[in-house]
């Protein structure tokens, strides 16, 4: 059945077949349509254009008796966002950290406390799988309704075998019951358990020869990460975890440089990672190790935000003309929010980067950060009709701009409106 949605304002975010990311001064663009239609066969964009004046519904574009049309009013339309990292899989919440927070105690201070990750290890711990599936949907509900239409989703709040088997089962059955495009990152080594403290090293070892075998086994990851900073796991932890991840064929996708200078850039770059993300704190050296990598700088301004650290230097990163991503990083710790129209404003007007720079970091860049911009990213023939319509905006900065005033009017995924 083709859906046809006509009367759009304007059609943002095009590129042809090929493209993949955006890098440098590529980033500077958004090809749009004005005055547009765009028309969904199958799930699927299957064509789209200037639509023609005096239009006639019944015969347009091959409309047939069934069709469905859906009149955007005006509005942009354009591609969700892709939020290629989070940790929406978790239990409870951690608003007794907010407190101390707002008292002066770091993130580092709280995680040295017992607290931090180790807190969520608990809480999911006393937690059914079932009653994690439901809260977890609850966010996936939430960041639906805001445009994401893509997700990674990352384990480590279990950090024993059974435990993370729980989350990475979550993070499958979300995949198989909504319409969002899922991928799963297995992140055992988030932080050390708590029955393995002051023994990080035979944690390590418990991550690579009992929890990454079962893993794989059960097919329950898409990609491995590890938590690559000071105070967690050091470069030589993290080359052995993705040495053994190599065997199984899980590529990385790592946490790199949030706390200090730690090395993960150049060990993901090293072992072919899809993407290094935080990089709140990087130097040149970061910047030379990524050039002619294909590893997607991805930087999370929300965790900036929220734990008051500096954001990440995109502009610095684009000005080298490397592509950079930016990703919600929603999780109960640094970043409580998945709203990517927030990262977006978030990336304009904290890391000035222009409005048509952040919306490529949260669409086509961010599909590449996990692995999927064959398909989505982008408004291009053949891939998922994963779209928003905005109400009639004036322009496309008007969407980090006004970035509280509610403009998505529709979310539509696969075709089908949610
Ligand atoms: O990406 N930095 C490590 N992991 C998460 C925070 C996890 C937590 O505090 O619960 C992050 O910021
Ligand atoms: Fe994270």
């Amino acid at each position: 059945m083709k859906k046809i949605i006509y009367n759009i304002g304007t059609l943002a975010g095009i590129l042809s077949t090929d493209v993949r990311k955006l890098e440098g001064e590529a980033m500077n663009h958004v090809e749009c349509i004005d005055n547009a239609y765009l028309i969904v066969q199958d799930g699927l964009i299957s064509g789209f254009g200037e639509q023609p004046e005096n239009l006639d519904m019944a015969s347009f574009a091959g409309a047939g008796e069934d069709s469905e049309y859906i009149d955007a009013k005006g509005g942009y339309v354009m591609p969700c966002f892709c939020d290629s990292h989070t940790h929406i899989v978790y239990a409870g919440c951690r608003d007794g950290e907010f407190r101390d927070k707002i008292d002066g105690l770091s993130y580092e201070e709280i995680a040295a406390r017992g607290g931090g990750i180790l807190n969520s290890a608990d809480l999911l711990h006393e937690t059914s799988e079932d009653e994690l599936y439901r809260q977890s949907m609850e966010r996936v509900e939430e960041i639906m309704a805001m445009g994401t239409g893509a997700v990674e989703i990352k384990s480590g709040y279990g950090l024993t075998v059974e435990d993370e088997l729980k989350m990475l089962r979550v993070i499958r059955r979300i995949k198989e019951t909504t319409p969002l495009t899922v991928k799963a990152n297995f992140l055992g080594a988030h932080a050390v358990g708590r029955s393995y403290r002051g023994r990080q090293s035979e944690y390590v070892d418990l991550v690579c020869n009992e929890m990454l075998p079962r893993v794989a086994e059960e097919e329950l990851a898409d990609f491995v990460d590890v938590f690559c900073d000071e105070g967690f796991f050091t470069v030589e932890e993290t080359a052995r975890i993705l040495e053994k991840a190599a065997e199984y064929g899980i590529k990385p996708k790592i946490h790199a440089n949030e706390l200090g200078v730690s090395g993960g850039v150049q060990v993901g770059v090293k072992y072919d990672a899809l993407s290094v993300d935080h990089l709140e704190k990087t130097t040149d050296a970061e910047i030379e190790a990524l050039r002619a990598s294909g590893t997607m700088p991805t930087m999370l301004p929300g965790c900036s935000f929220f734990l008051g650290i500096p954001f990440g230097n995109a502009k610095g990163y684009i000005e080298a003309g490397l592509p950079v991503a930016l990703a919600s990083d929603y999780n109960p710790g640094s970043s409580p929010s998945g709203n990517m129209r927030f990262v977006m404003a978030l990336g304009c007007i904290r890391m000035r980067l222009t409005p048509e720079q952040s919306f490529n970091a949260c669409t086509i860049n961010t599909a590449y950060a996990m692995g999927v911009s064959d398909i989505l990213g982008s408004i291009t023939i053949g891939k998922k009709a994963n779209l928003i319509i905005t109400r009639p905006v004036p322009s496309l900065a008007f969407i980090p701009y006004s970035h509280q005033t509610p403009v998505i009017e529709k979310v539509i995924l696969e075709g089908k409106t949610v």
